[in-house]
């Protein structure tokens, strides 16, 4: 489909190759969001223990809006003429969050979480920055999701906190 030739902002023909780099950056985020739903579904699940009962919850909750934010990165990728890619495009990365040996090393999870977050968090300051001055409502989107990420990555920072008092 083409760009409109007088639009403005990054729906501008002229922004061809800026929306390419864009479509392509959000592809990579709406992967990262699916992926960490699989691994925050199973981590949901799998932690046993005193003190897994909070950790499963919170990642229960960070399922949904994770999910809630591929949807973002979809619908964005469609509005600047992409596809949204089907599962056979999808490449596994998230080594850290991959179920540990014994199910009660919650600290294997909390820090698997804030590795994820911190990936997630890199990326999307990457695409703030892909966006500035061309591409406002992406970056405004991104940035609300970025506000989303920061806080995850802050609640497991804290259980985190918990288990290194400890030893
Ligand atoms: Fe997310
Ligand atoms: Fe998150």
């Amino acid at each position: 489909m083409a760009a409109h030739a007088t639009a403005r902002g990054v729906i501008a023909a002229e922004h061809a190759e800026k929306r390419e780099e864009i479509v392509g950056l959000l592809s990579q985020a709406y992967w990262m969001e699916i992926e960490t739903v699989i691994n925050y579904l199973a981590c949901s699940i799998n932690p046993e223990g005193l003190r897994a009962q909070a950790v499963r919850e919170s990642l229960e909750q960070e399922v949904a809006e994770e999910l809630g934010h591929a949807r973002q990165f979809g619908e964005r990728i469609k509005e600047l003429y992409g596809v949204v890619p089907g599962s056979l495009e999808f490449h596994a990365g998230q080594f850290v969050l991959q179920p540990p040996a014994e199910q009660t090393d919650l600290a294997h999870v909390i820090e698997g979480v804030i590795a994820a977050e911190t990936g997630a968090i890199e990326h999307y300051i990457r695409i703030i920055e892909a966006t500035d001055g061309v591409d406002w409502a992406t970056q405004d989107m991104v940035v609300a999701i970025l506000h989303d990420e920061e806080r995850h990555r802050r609640l497991f920072e804290g259980f985190l906190r918990e288990f290194q008092t400890e030893t």
